[in-house]
């Protein structure tokens, strides 16, 4: 079995976002952090960092975040943007704001547009952000699109062939995966991730996307009670679902 990470108690509620080295010290002489029932005042104290901490430490009464590694779910809802480049509300605002200043940093596992709404998975764990979004895993992504002209029949056999180029690039795309659900809307699963790649394979078909929503991230879908906004932890074995599937 692999020993815990041990973390200096100040250090590690620094870490997680709950202030400076300063303040966390005052909350911790204060009797406000608890750990399975006794109030912790050794600031120095070291505490074994571990995936049950949330459900043994409590600060003011509240359990604490969880540690290194954290994976999220965010259900994300349209007209938020991803990047701290574009202008209007981000997906931090939808966060605890204490989650800005979490070291390791938290970031999106890839990006939605801000006119996509749907999920997003949202990590400080380095490896698993690079698993995800590697062009050698082929994680599927579905899609629901709505669209503006009624689909010719012809979409399917042209994104399965593997040889759709999209404008200004010099590579085909990888096969992709279109299911039919209506006369203007289809499910579209891909296994890359090109800039707006979703409204360019729609637009090189001569179709326009007018509503695009990301269903599920391969094995993982987006829950039916996650309402847009809302976000939720994963464990680390929901996390994983992730790469249940491969391939459209
Ligand atoms: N494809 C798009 O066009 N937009 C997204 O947000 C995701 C995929």
């Amino acid at each position: 079995m692999s020993q815990a990470l041990m973390a200096r108690l100040d250090r590690l509620l620094a870490n997680l976002g709950y202030g400076s080295r300063r303040d966390v010290q005052a909350l911790i002489a204060a009797g406000q952090v608890v750990l399975d029932g006794a109030p912790l005042k050794d600031a120095g104290r070291k505490v074994a960092v571990t995936a049950d901490l949330s459900g043994r430490m409590t600060i003011r009464g509240i359990p604490v975040d969880p540690p290194a590694p954290l994976v999220l779910m965010l259900h994300k809802p349209l007209g938020v943007v991803c990047s701290h480049k574009e202008d209007g509300p981000r997906i931090d605002d939808l966060l605890p704001k204490r989650w800005r200043i979490r070291d390791p940093a938290l970031s999106s596992v890839g990006r939605l547009d801000k006119d996509t709404s749907g999920l997003l998975l949202i990590t400080d764990d380095g490896d698993f952000l690079h698993r995800v979004i590697s062009p050698k895993r082929h994680v599927a992504k579905a899609y629901l699109a709505t669209l503006d002209r009624p689909l010719t029949g012809q979409e399917a056999a042209l994104f399965a062939a593997g040889t759709l180029m999209l404008e200004g690039e010099d590579k085909p795309l990888l096969p992709a995966g279109l299911e039919v659900l209506g006369e203007k809307q289809a499910r579209l699963t891909i296994t890359e991730g090109r800039y707006h790649q979703v409204r360019r394979m729609f637009a090189a078909v001569g179709n326009h996307v007018t509503a695009l929503h990301r269903e599920r991230i391969g094995g993982l879908a987006l829950p039916d009670d996650l309402t847009p906004g809302e976000h939720r932890i994963l464990d680390a074995a929901t996390a994983e679902r992730v790469f249940a599937e491969a391939r459209p």
